[in-house]
């Protein structure tokens, strides 16, 4: 720690902006549990920071531009303090790292996807006035010195396991990939090691984590998905499971049942289709067709009838023609997602599908992507219409303006009224208002102390 003139400990503080998906939330909350081993406390805002890390995503065009201009702007921070440190870390550091550092020179420090175990090397490094990269093609053997630090997060009742980092199906249009590396499963026992230490920090919703987390233990040999969602139900404590993402193709009739059988594994599921149109699936060599998508949409609603589904569309991907497009379209009529992620196709750098030829114009793509989520937008509504009058489980995470927030097992978002403090219970509540994009009710029993009727 940096002594202040006084003689004081100055206590360093750390700011971290996330960009991407849950595998990039979960890096980031491990960094804060370094950061914390380290003496390091979190700044309320940027501008008071000694160290601001951006955590990038590689994904589409989009989230890379949004990385330039939050560097544009955390750049000020050394206008106040010299000395403060900038890094860049994440998806688009692994990708592109060396153009980030000559595009933004100001920039300390860039670490890979692998390498966020060596954060205390590279920072003293930095804070020693020196460039700090370290960007490894290959895998880090030693990246799982990382499991070794707890998370550091917002919500004290539900958290993330990555479980399986990296994937070996390279869609392609992806970058993830690239980005990741080879699929490398956790040994179990971390796992339920981890799970233990959530628990016993007053976790109660295990959200198991992977780009492709069905194809758990493909690289371990000795262990399935389903056999994971068994041991983690096991853990004293874990009262609901959930898991993102399941890859259709991965997606078997062990883990649906597994799914059914344990009470604890949540009647919900992200299951990407990407496109409705098998020649358009062929070309992103997603691994299955249009009906082998269905049939395992059919055999998950046969095992769990109450299941909400959600999925990620691509529009526009090249060579897609209206016709294709409609197949997408009749796909989400037919199975009735509670939510969808659609996106216009963005070419990636250095995967097989940038090489190829777009044969819509962006303005019809975008006039597809905007009719695609209108119709969705109407499919959700419809769907959380299906829950007025109805008495749901909700795990309250937070309050906000009066109101407690959770989500029930299926995911939906619902602000419940009360005058009992609900923070972290398990609670019934009747709904009472239904909204597009989220649920109002009211409490009317406290699941977790059973006794206390209201
Ligand atoms: N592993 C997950 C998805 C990871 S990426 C799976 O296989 O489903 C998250 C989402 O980003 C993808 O589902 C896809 O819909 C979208 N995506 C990925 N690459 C993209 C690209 N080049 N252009 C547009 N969307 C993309
Ligand atoms: Fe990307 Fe496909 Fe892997 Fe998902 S499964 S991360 S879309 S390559
Ligand atoms: Fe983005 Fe990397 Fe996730 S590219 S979607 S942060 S794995």
């Amino acid at each position: 720690m940096e002594k202040s003139g006084g003689g004081v400990e100055k206590v360093k503080k750390y700011y971290i902006r996330t960009f991407g998906c849950q595998m990039n939330v979960n890096d980031s909350q491990k960094i804060a549990g370094i950061l914390k081993s380290l003496g390091y406390e979190p700044a309320n805002h940027w501008q008071e920071a000694d160290l601001i890390l951006v955590n990038t995503c590689s994904v589409r065009e989009k989230p890379d531009q949004k990385v330039l201009s939050a560097l544009g702007e955390f750049k000020k921070v050394k206008n106040k303090n010299p000395d403060a440190v900038i890094g860049v870390c994440g998806c688009l550091a692994q990708r592109a790292g060396y153009e980030l550092l000559q595009k933004a020179p100001f920039v300390d420090m860039v670490f890979g996807t692998t390498n966020i175990h060596n954060l205390p090397q590279l920072l003293k490094e930095a804070e020693r006035g020196n460039k700090a990269v370290e960007i490894i093609e290959e895998i880090d053997e030693r990246e799982t010195e990382l499991d070794r630090y707890p998370t550091v997060r917002d919500n004290k009742y539900t958290a993330y396991i990555t479980v399986i980092r990296g994937c070996d199906k390279r869609c392609t249009y992806c970058i993830v990939p690239y980005t990741r590396g080879k699929e490398r499963s956790r040994r179990i026992g971390e796992i339920l090691q981890e799970v233990q230490w959530l628990v016993e920090d007053g976790v109660k919703e295990i959200h198991l984590i992977g780009q492709n987390v069905t194809a758990y233990g493909k690289d371990l040999g000795d262990v399935k998905f389903y056999q994971l969602l068994y041991a983690v139900s096991q853990v004293e404590g874990v009262e609901r499971i959930r898991f993102t993402t399941g890859h259709p193709k991965d997606l078997d009739e062990d883990t649906i049942k597994a799914m059914a059988e344990i009470p604890q594994v949540c009647e919900y599921l992200h299951l990407p289709i990407q496109a409705g149109s098998d020649r358009i699936l062929k070309a992103m060599d997603r691994g299955y067709t249009q009906k082998e998508y269905l049939e395992k949409i059919e055999l998950l609603k046969k095992y769990i009838p109450d299941i909400a589904l959600s999925t990620d569309i691509i529009v526009g991907f090249p060579g897609e023609t209206y016709q294709d497009y409609l197949e997408t379209i009749k796909v989400l009529k037919e199975v009735e997602y509670d939510q969808v992620f659609a996106f216009k196709y963005s070419p990636r750098p250095g995967t097989p599908a940038a090489e190829l030829s777009q044969t819509e114009d962006g303005e019809t793509v975008s006039r597809w992507l905007s009719d695609l989520i209108n119709l969705q937008k109407e499919i959700t509504f419809k769907k959380n219409k299906e829950y007025q009058d109805k008495t749901v489980e909700v795990l309250v995470e937070e309050e906000k303006e009066g109101k407690f927030v959770g989500r029930t097992r299926t995911n939906k978002l619902v602000h419940i009224d009360s005058g009992h403090n609900l923070l972290g219970e398990i609670v019934k509540v009747k709904i009472n208002r239904v909204n597009r994009f989220s649920l109002e009710g009211e409490a009317v029993k406290v699941i977790s102390e059973e006794a206390q009727l209201w």
